[in-house]
C-alpha cells in the first residue's frame, strides 16, 4: 500500500476511521502546512522498525555461535510454548536472529501465532513441519520455515503426531532433528543468534529427539506440580545426551507466578535452595490472565501487543538475564 498524505485536520476530523484503516495496513504521512511531519504506521511496521534498527546494531558486535533452546516440562500447561513464543520475539526485539521450532502435534504455539487461523495455509501442511526429517534414515533437509513478524517459524500440526511411530520402530532416527538442524545452520549465510524449540509434555521418543536437537534447557515451571516430573526429564536428558553430548540443564523458568501465594512463595524457595545446584532460577514471570489473554485474542506475543504490561515487563528481565547466563554471566 501506498503511503497516503493526510492533512492535520481531516487527521482531526476522521481520527477513528483512519486508525482503522491504518490497522489494515494503511500507512499515512501526516501534513502540516503542507510538509510531512510525522507518520502513522501499522503496529507490525513498527515493530519491524524496531527489529530492523536493533539488528543493525547489533550486526556491529561479535556475534555467538547459534543458541539452540529446548523449553521442555514433562508436566503439561506449565507455560512452555508461552515461554518458547515471548522469548523469542523478545530476542527479536534487541536485534538477535531467532527462529522457533513448533515440535509438538496440540500446535498450539503455532496456533498463537495465527498460522492455523487461514485453512489454506502451508502451516497445515505436513511438508511445512519438522516431522519430514524423521522420513528417512539420512534426513532430509528441514523444509524452508514460515515467518511472522520478524521471526522464523518451523509450524506444527497433528501430522507430527506420526513421528512418535517412527521413533518407536527405529530409535536411531532421533538423531535426525539435530542432523538436519546442524546441516540448516551450516548452510545459513548468517545463521540464527537463537533457535527455540517447544515440546510436547509427554515422555516419548520424540521429546527425547525434539531436547537431543538443543544445547541448553530450559524448564518452566508454574506451580509445585511442574516439579514432579523432574526426575522423569532428567532421565531424558541422559538418554538425549547419547546424540547431543552437550546439552544442559541451563536454567528453571519461573512462570505464572503470584507472590502473594504461599504455596508459589515456598516454590521459589525450593527452586532457589533445593535444586539450585541443578541449574539457576531465571527472573520471575508474573500471571497475568489479561495480558496473556490480550496475546492469545490478537495472535501476538504479549511483549510486541503489550510492551506496556508488568508480565512483559518481566519477560524482557527474563531474556536478558537468560542472555548473560548465556555468555557466561550469572542468572
Ligand atoms: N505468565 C502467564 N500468565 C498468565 N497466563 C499464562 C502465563 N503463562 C502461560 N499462561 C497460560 O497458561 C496456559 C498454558 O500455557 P502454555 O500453553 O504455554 O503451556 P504449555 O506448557 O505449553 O502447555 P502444554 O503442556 O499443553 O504444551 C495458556 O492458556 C497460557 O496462555
Ligand atoms: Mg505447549
Amino acid at each position: 500500500m501506498d503511503d497516503r498524505p493526510l492533512k492535520t485536520s481531516a487527521l482531526r476530523a476522521d481520527l477513528f476511521e483512519t486508525l482503522a484503516q491504518v490497522e489494515q495496513g494503511q500507512r499515512f504521512l501526516i501534513e502540516r502546512y503542507q510538509h510531512p511531519t510525522a507518520a502513522l504506521i501499522p503496529m507490525r511496521d513498527y515493530w519491524f522498525l524496531q527489529m530492523t534498527r536493533a539488528r543493525a546494531q547489533r550486526d556491529k558486535e561479535p556475534r555467538m555461535p547459534t543458541q539452540r533452546l529446548v523449553i521442555a516440562n514433562a508436566s503439561g500447561g506449565e507455560g512452555k510454548s508461552t515461554v518458547a513464543r515471548e522469548l523469542a520475539y523478545s530476542l527479536a526485539l534487541d536485534g538477535y536472529r531467532v527462529a522457533l521450532m513448533d515440535l509438538d502435534p496440540q500446535a498450539s504455539l503455532t496456533k498463537s501465532l495465527g498460522l492455523h487461523d487461514d485453512p489454506a495455509s502451508p502451516a497445515h501442511t505436513e511438508a511445512a513441519t519438522v516431522g519430514t526429517v524423521f522420513s528417512r534414515d539420512t534426513p532430509p533437509p528441514l523444509p524452508a520455515p514460515m515467518h511472522v513478524e520478524g521471526v522464523d517459524i518451523w509450524p506444527a500440526n497433528d501430522a507430527l503426531n506420526s513421528v512418535d511411530s517412527i521413533l518407536n520402530n527405529d530409535f536411531a532416527r532421533a538423531a535426525n532433528l539435530r542432523d538436519a538442524l546442524d546441516a540448516y545452520l551450516a548452510g545459513m549465510e548468517r545463521p540464527y543468534d537463537f533457535v527455540l524449540l517447544d515440546t510436547k509434555p509427554q515422555r516419548t521418543n520424540f521429546l527425547t529427539a525434539s531436547v537431543a536437537a538443543a544445547d541448553h534447557l530450559l524448564v518452566p515451571v508454574s506451580g509445585v506440580k511442574g516439579l514432579e516430573n523432574l526426575d522423569v526429564l532428567l532421565k531424558l536428558v541422559r538418554v538425549a545426551r547419547t546424540i547431543a553430548p552437550d546439552l544442559s540443564l541451563r536454567a528453571f523458568v519461573p512462570n505464572r507466578i503470584r507472590e502473594d501465594v504461599n504455596h508459589h512463595k515456598g516454590l521459589l524457595e525450593h527452586l532457589r535452595t533445593e535444586l539450585s545446584a541443578l541449574a539457576p532460577v531465571l527472573p520471575v514471570i508474573r500471571d497475568s490472565l489479561a495480558t496473556m489473554g490480550a496475546a492469545t485474542e490478537t495472535r501476538q506475543p504479549a511483549v510486541l501487543c503489550k510492551p506496556g504490561a508488568k508480565v512483559s515487563g518481566d519477560l524482557r528481565q527474563t531474556t536478558h538475564a537468560l542472555v548473560a547466563l548465556l555468555q557466561g554471566g550469572r542468572a
